[in-house]
């Protein structure tokens, strides 16, 4: 496709006429699935009361976290890289927001591990009918702040969902590593979907080279990076979008695309240029972000050694002959019906 020139695969389910876009209609309800509270300032929140150990701050290798768990800092050189990433997105996706058909009508919006919230904010301005919740293990989000119609909650995904009210659709994006198992998630945003409504996940592959060098850097780095989040026991990668996986909840797939993301300024073509400069901008802020606590608490890396391979990494994805990219996958499923998930 010559407008979406990083691209490379495009997939869609066949339309069918029940396949009318998120309705407002209340769903029929199943004993296990929570009650509607349509428009209640209750309605906005989980029943869940928060804790003061959301907010642990744990400091290491030069680093912020959040808690004992998740991988990834939380500190501000973290925020601005995420801040860029969202800015990444934008010309990959012809500076939509998302891939799904989300109507103008739509009532309610989950995205799940929100960050800085920069998504969120843009997609409460874009929908400003909407209720946006926003939820994270950690506060980099400003409460209080962007649209009024979006809300800031500190949520933990893996413990059981408690919202009041169900959603039209749910985003998660970039929560590659944040999950010990995802089957545990599908199957609470197929309970907390409407009938109709969709689920949007995307996330991004390991640093690739179309030209590697024998026995290259970025090698050695993404398969350090594996091994240590199968150690960790919440894998890193893209196989929590395979279909099956997602189907087994009982979702029905939409749409899916994929993408080779370029990092740096090698495309001619000026879309891939964009995307490609703020790719590689945020590609190289996360190569430590994204490795320093894995490889030094699962593989027993030392810190230094983990700074020398990111830095060598860094000089094999800068080289424009190298023809660096990274690989991006977003995919939509919506709930049908209610049907048990088998
Ligand atoms: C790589 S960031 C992606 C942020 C955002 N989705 C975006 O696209 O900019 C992953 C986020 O997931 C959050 N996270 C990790 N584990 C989580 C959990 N169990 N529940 C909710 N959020 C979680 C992290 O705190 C972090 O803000």
């Amino acid at each position: 496709m010559s407008q979406q020139p990083i691209e490379i695969d495009d997939q869609e389910a066949p339309r069918s006429d029940d396949e009318g876009e998120t309705t407002e209609e209340a769903p029929p309800r199943m004993s296990s699935e929570p009650e509607h509270h349509s428009g209640s300032e209750e309605s906005k929140t989980s029943t869940r009361s928060l804790s003061g150990s959301f907010l642990e701050e744990h400091f290491e290798n030069g680093r912020r976290y959040c808690n004992e768990i998740y991988y990834m800092p939380n500190d501000e050189p973290e925020q601005i890289r995420l801040a860029i990433v969202h800015q990444a997105y934008l010309p990959v996706l012809d500076g939509q927001l998302t891939l799904a058909r989300v109507p103008s009508s739509t009532r309610r919006i989950l995205d799940v591990g929100t960050g800085t919230g920069d998504w969120a904010m843009a997609m409460a301005e874009r929908f400003n009918n909407a209720e946006i919740i926003a939820t994270d293990i950690t506060s980099v989000f400003q409460p209080g702040s962007g649209p009024p119609n979006v809300e800031f909650e500190l949520d933990d995904a893996e413990e059981e969902w408690t919202y009041n009210d169900l959603f039209n659709f749910i985003h998660l994006r970039d929560m590659s590593g944040a999950f010990a198992d995802w089957n545990f998630i599908y199957a609470e945003v197929y309970k907390h979907l409407t009938i109709g409504g969709s689920v949007e996940i995307a996330d991004h592959g390991m640093i690739q080279l179309k030209n590697e060098p024998p026995n290259s850097y970025v090698k050695a780095y993404n398969g350090a990076l594996q091994s240590a989040a199968e150690k960790a026991g919440r894998p890193i990668g893209l196989e929590h979008l395979e279909r099956l996986m997602i189907e087994r909840a009982g979702l029905h797939f939409s749409r899916s695309r994929t993408f080779e993301v370029p990092l740096g300024t090698y495309p001619t073509d000026p879309v891939r240029k964009v995307a490609g400069k703020m790719a590689m901008i945020a590609a190289l802020e996360g190569l430590e972000a994204v490795s320093l606590r894995l490889l030094t608490r699962h593989l027993a890396w030392k810190e230094e050694d983990v700074r020398n391979l990111c830095a060598k990494v860094q000089e094999e994805v800068m080289n424009p002959d190298a023809r660096a990219f990274i690989p991006l996958q977003i995919v939509v499923y919506r709930k049908m019906m209610w049907t048990l998930p088998s």
